[in-house]
């Protein structure tokens, strides 16, 4: 391969803070991977922001160039899997993290970390579902796998505004659940019922203290939140439903009772995107590309240049992020 230079958005520790910066980077710079990929799209995540801004310790080590998810073309590979031009997309493994990842216009990775783009998805679409909405359809996929019976109760989903929450209203009620979206926003109950939400909760009614077992109110819950508002859930579940939790935006503490579980054979399922086997992972994409509509997804999702990406990781850990941000690398 000859060496040409790309533009990346770089990560670097002074006086003990993170600071981020746009570079020109050469590709003899990048680490070492058997495929090279010409990146399209990546996206925003919570985990993004947390990189991005330092606040969380998610970057292993420095220099690093953050983005979790990438999308786009493969320029050359070692590896039999994947051909030049093929289209690619890649979420987690800890690229962004401990591995240069998806904020640049290259990015060299482990074919078995990448996964085919599936049929009916752009690139800059697979980026508007990103890890967030991969995270939704596995947390769908869990309920489901449990029962979820879409004649039964309302199907929960905090954090609803996010990313992840988002996703999974659209995807729950495009499936024929009626979901009660729970946000904080009183700005986005519209949005929320323009994506399928039937119901809408204001998360302060989640987020206080509940008896052990209050009524039982959900068929099943996806999760984004934790803290207070996972315990709350857990204590409203009807008989033998699930909560699939993934999130920590609320809080990391999970103080709770052992009585969901004993006397109402409550399940929680721990949902992970980031180790997440590719075979369950190209079943999820496939659900993706087939279950959710594309009018939605649209609805959800605005697009920001690389430079706009410090700014905007701000915004999300403040949750002031509506739904999905694509981050076009080449604009
Ligand atoms: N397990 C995994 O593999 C995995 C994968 C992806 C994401 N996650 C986690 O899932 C969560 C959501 O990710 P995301 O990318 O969707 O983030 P996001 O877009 O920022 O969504 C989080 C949403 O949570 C709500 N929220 C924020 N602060 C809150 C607080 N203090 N108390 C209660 N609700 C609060 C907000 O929604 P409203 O304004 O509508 O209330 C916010 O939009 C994050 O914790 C992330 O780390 C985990």
């Amino acid at each position: 391969m000859t060496q040409s230079n790309f533009k990346a958005l770089v990560l670097a520790q002074e006086d003990g803070g993170t600071v981020s910066a746009l570079q020109d980077i050469s590709t003899d710079a990048l680490p070492e991977g058997d495929v090279l990929v010409r990146v399209s799209y990546s996206s925003l995540n919570y985990k993004d922001g947390l990189a991005v801004t330092g606040k969380g310790k998610v970057v292993r080590r420095f220099p690093m160039v953050p983005g979790i998810d990438l999308a786009g073309i493969v320029e050359s590979s070692e590896a039999a899997e994947f051909k030049p031009g093929e289209p690619v997309l890649l979420t987690g493994w800890g690229v962004g993290e401990g591995h240069w990842g998806g904020y640049a216009q290259m990015a060299r990775v482990k074919s078995q970390w990448l996964t085919q783009l599936p049929e009916g998805l752009s690139p800059e679409q697979a980026m508007a579902i990103g890890t967030a909405g991969f995270t939704a359809m596995l947390c769908v996929m869990a309920l489901e796998e449990h029962g979820l019976d879409a004649t039964a109760a309302p199907v929960l989903v905090s954090g609803a505004g996010g990313g992840v929450g988002s996703v999974a209203v659209a995807l729950l009620s495009v499936l024929g659940y009626a979901v009660t979206a729970v946000t904080g926003r009183s700005a986005l109950h519209d949005y929320l019922r323009g994506l399928g939400a039937q119901d809408i909760l204001a998360r302060d009614r989640l987020a206080r203290a509940a008896k052990p077992l209050d009524s039982e109110t959900w068929a099943g819950a996806v999760d984004t939140v934790g803290g207070q508002t996972l315990a709350t859930v857990l204590s409203q579940m009807r008989y033998g439903c699930a909560v699939a939790a993934c999130g920590l935006a609320g809080g990391v503490q999970l103080e709770t009772t052992v009585f969901p579980f004993i006397l109402r054979g409550v399940t929680l399922h721990g949902i992970d995107s980031v180790m997440c086997p590719q075979p369950h992972r190209r079943k999820a994409w496939a659900r993706l590309a087939h279950d959710l509509p594309k009018d939605r997804l649209a609805a959800m999702t605005q697009k920001i240049a690389l430079a706009d990406v410090p700014a905007m990781a701000q915004a999300i850990l403040k949750g002031q992020v509506r739904g999905r941000v694509v981050v076009d690398v080449n604009a």
